[in-house]
């Protein structure tokens, strides 16, 4: 049967809000939908995404990593298939560093920004280190690595629990993040920068540290940009001493609709997408993490993608999801505003700690 693939908007935030009028307006002529991990829960909540429970057993859940089909499940039942992963990953240009006697990536944020000061002087490059500091939902991703990482988190536990971002440890994390800015380690436009402005300039040699996701390595190693793949790593995401990495959790799923017509045929197209050959196709020509554990440890998809490895290591020790609940995307909007007043210093971090205290508080107290 035909499958009529639709461009959905690269901004997440624009395509779901794009889904959400569709799915309101009583569900257009979407079958499938390619979503954001972030999605299944909030979409399930709604009714708007068919259970797959009986063509998605847990005998084949198991094939997938844990953390993604938790993401998938909701009162119990599953309602998307994982595709592939994303965690966040600290983009290095290697011969950059050795060329000035740094023998490996930056483990603190303390030394990458030593390392991104002065490579960047001594070698005439604008900028030390970009990342997504925008006002949407990849700049959530990035600012809860800075507070996790300085010992800090949202809820005391991801699906559930209490919020606890008004912490000394959250506020730690975004003042360095806003230092990043400071400090002259990342230009201003940092706080603008998404995925596809900040990727280029690392890509076109003008950065020494990129902040990313695992498949632009593919994008690298294919030739898009003009790097190459030799002169770049990738390693965890860096710490404030004496605390653990942590990357945020990202990736897609397949979800269908709950009214289409053709849910058989929907399921058939999921089953082709996410199976073993078309994950590792994916894999090997386009870098990506697939969502099946076999992959991962496949040796040709090592071989072809060196940082797959380096990825699998960052995702499997330190991917830590966004919480995991259907309030999410309300929690998400609160969250983009005040991480991003942080990054420009228009609030000051503890004031947009205490803020989001109390709203993503209120939004939780649904949920009781
Ligand atoms: C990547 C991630 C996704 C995240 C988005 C933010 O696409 O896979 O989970 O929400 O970036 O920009």
């Amino acid at each position: 049967f035909p499958v009529t693939i639709r461009e959905m908007p690269a901004d997440t935030g624009a395509y779901f809000d794009k889904l959400r009028t569709e799915f309101q307006a009583g569900g257009g002529e979407i079958d499938v939908i390619g979503g954001d991990v972030i999605w299944p829960i909030q979409f399930a909540a709604q009714g708007w995404v068919q259970d797959l429970t009986e063509n998605f057993p847990a005998s084949e859940q198991n094939k997938f990593l844990p953390a993604h089909i938790q993401a998938c499940t909701y009162e119990g039942a599953i309602y998307a298939v994982p595709w592939f992963e994303d965690a966040g990953v600290l983009y290095s240009r290697t011969d950059l560093l050795e060329k000035a006697g740094y023998s490996a990536p930056p483990k603190t944020w303390d030394e990458l920004k030593e390392m991104a000061l002065k490579i960047s002087q001594d070698e005439g490059i604008p900028n030390g280190f970009v990342f997504q500091g925008k006002n949407y939902e990849g700049g959530v991703c990035d600012a809860l690595e800075y507070i996790r990482t300085h010992g800090g988190d949202v809820l005391s536990n991801v699906t559930s629990g209490k919020v606890i971002i008004d912490s000394p440890e959250a506020t730690a994390g975004l003042e360095t993040y806003h230092s990043m800015i400071t400090d002259g380690v990342a230009p201003k436009a940092v706080a603008n920068y998404d995925e596809t402005t900040s990727v280029p300039v690392f890509g076109n040699g003008e950065a020494v540290f990129l902040r990313e996701w695992p498949g632009t390595y593919g994008d690298i190693a294919g030739g898009a940009y003009k790097i190459k793949a030799d002169q770049v790593t990738v390693s965890p995401i860096p710490v404030a001493s004496g605390n653990e990495s942590s990357s945020t959790l990202g990736g897609w799923t397949f979800m269908i609709n709950a009214q289409s017509d053709l849910q058989d045929e929907a399921w058939e197209f999921v089953k082709f997408m996410s199976s073993y050959e078309s994950f590792k196709f994916r894999a090997v020509n386009g870098g990506y993490i697939s969502a099946r554990k076999a992959i991962l440890d496949a040796p040709a998809v090592q071989e072809a993608i060196p940082t797959v490895k380096l990825a699998k290591d960052v995702l499997l020790e330190y991917a830590t999801s966004r919480p995991v609940t259907q309030y999410y995307g309300d929690m998400s909007l609160e969250m983009q505003e005040q991480f991003n007043n942080a990054l420009t210093g228009d609030t000051s971090p503890q004031q947009a700690v205490e803020t989001l205290q109390k709203s993503l508080s209120s939004i939780m107290q649904q949920a009781e």
